[in-house]
């Protein structure tokens, strides 16, 4: 593989700051983040004064913890314009969640926060290699979902040429993927294996395109994809992380030189990791859920929010800001049979070390009397999918039912996989 590593000094100098600047930037931007919160958005206000605190009990980065978390519940409770700061008017793009599982949460951003947006997007796509003039096929899905526009943003910033193909229709995907011979691919890690499959049907080689990364997120994805993945098409594969609470994708960015983990713009989000449990601040270092606080975002600011995302906080390598390990699941999709923890992420990495199935799988939860079941759906042989059943029982702990399916016979996804069908009657 090429190496991709960008040249010194095309890296913003707050890449490369001293923890001291960078610290003491972050206060300056924080204490600007929960007045302009607490003076215009009347939630917070109303949070901060019910749990004692104001913006000026901030003197240092750790008073933080002194202020209330936010959460998902608070975002649809003032649904649906009712935790921006700036008048109406002033907001120059709305994004949504879907709203499958509820009533969608919306965000907001103004001119400076669509910059600022572009601007973190910009550095993460360089950080994955990509130089000014190169072609990037986005494959991130257009419309409410921040994805594809966010991508779209920053590469706009970048200089990037921008094929803005969104999700879905594969064939076309790899016609356009070898006729106009991107450098980039920007795509759910899931649905590039969709895209993987459209080329063997179509008979080309993956490893004989033009692409030289393959920059993957919106979903946990393993370091055993990554290998299978960078194999298939002898490409790197870097893990991009966001959510639209925050901004969306562009919070946080592998480097393609070192590919540990996600250093996280925290010139303009600042992180946390907590207990869940007790919603304590735990040292860097130690596995929690993940919290944010937007500093500079005038539309949408967001205080202490809860991301649900399980990961730790790690010092800098590549640049001076903090990285956060691969997230390796969200609270939400952890599946506890019979008393075992369990993250679909698990079985994704003892599927892929079994040869014989291909890497798409789904997990099915059944109740038979009063005992949960995993039936876990897979494509190959029978034999290989007795083997990933033992495989799963040694390494996770747990007893599983596996099934193999035909080609085909795992429901493929466009945009991010749906891992776990809940078929459990609801009591
Ligand atoms: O998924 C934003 C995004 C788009 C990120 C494209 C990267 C690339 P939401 O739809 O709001 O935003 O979903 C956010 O997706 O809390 C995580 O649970 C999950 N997620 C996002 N990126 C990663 C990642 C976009 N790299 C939720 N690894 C987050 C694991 C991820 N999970």
């Amino acid at each position: 593989m090429e190496d991709l590593t960008p040249p010194k000094d095309s890296l913003e100098p707050i890449e490369t700051a001293s923890r001291d600047e960078i610290a003491a930037l972050q206060l300056e931007r924080l204490r600007w983040s929960l007045a302009h919160a607490y003076e215009n958005v009347p939630h917070y206000r109303a949070s901060f004064e019910s749990a004692g605190v104001h913006p000026d009990d901030l003197t240092d980065l750790s008073d933080l913890a002194k202020f209330p978390f936010t959460v998902k519940q608070d975002l649809r409770a003032n649904y649906p314009f009712g935790m921006f700061a700036v008048p109406r008017e002033k907001v120059r793009r709305i994004h949504a969640s879907s709203g499958t599982t509820g009533q969608p949460t919306v965000v907001g951003y103004t001119e400076n926060d669509l910059k600022m947006w572009g601007g973190v997007v910009a550095r993460s796509l360089r950080a994955a290699g990509l130089r000014p003039g190169d072609i990037l096929h986005n494959a991130y899905g257009y419309g409410l979902f921040t994805g594809g526009l966010g991508i779209h943003l920053g590469a706009d910033a970048l200089g990037l040429s921008t094929v803005p193909i969104s999700g879905g229709m594969t064939p076309r995907q790899v016609r356009l993927i070898t006729d106009f011979q991107p450098r980039g691919m920007t795509v759910t890690p899931s649905y590039a294996l969709a895209v993987l499959d459209e080329f063997k049907a179509q008979g080309i080689d993956p490893r004989a395109s033009s692409l030289a990364v393959g920059i993957f997120g919106a979903e946990p994805w393993t370091n055993a994809m990554r290998r299978e993945i960078e194999e298939a098409f002898d490409m790197h594969a870097v893990d991009i992380y966001g959510l639209s609470e925050v901004v969306g994708p562009g919070v946080s960015m592998e480097c393609v030189e070192t590919k540990d983990g996600l250093h996280i713009w925290e010139d303009h989000f600042y992180p946390e990791i907590i207990d869940p449990e007790t919603g304590a601040v735990l040292p860097d270092g130690e596995l929690g859920e993940l919290v944010f606080t937007s500093l500079t975002k005038e539309a949408f600011p967001i205080i202490r929010y809860r991301t649900r995302d399980l990961t730790r906080l790690l010092p800098g390598t590549a640049r001076s800001m903090r990285r956060m390990e691969k997230v390796t699941g969200r609270s939400d999709d952890m599946i506890i049979l019979r008393g075992v923890n369990v993250f679909p992420t698990q079985i994704e990495e003892q599927l892929l070390a079994i040869p014989g199935l291909a890497p798409h799988f789904q997990i099915e939860l059944t109740r038979k009397g009063r005992m949960d079941e995993m039936i876990v759906h897979v494509e190959g042989p029978s034999d290989a999918a007795s083997q990933l059943g033992a495989q799963i029982k040694q390494s996770v702990g747990i007893t599983v039912k596996v099934r193999a399916h035909d080609e085909g016979g795992v429901a493929r996804s466009q945009g991010k996989a749906v891992r776990i069908v809940d078929n459990r009657p609801k009591d």
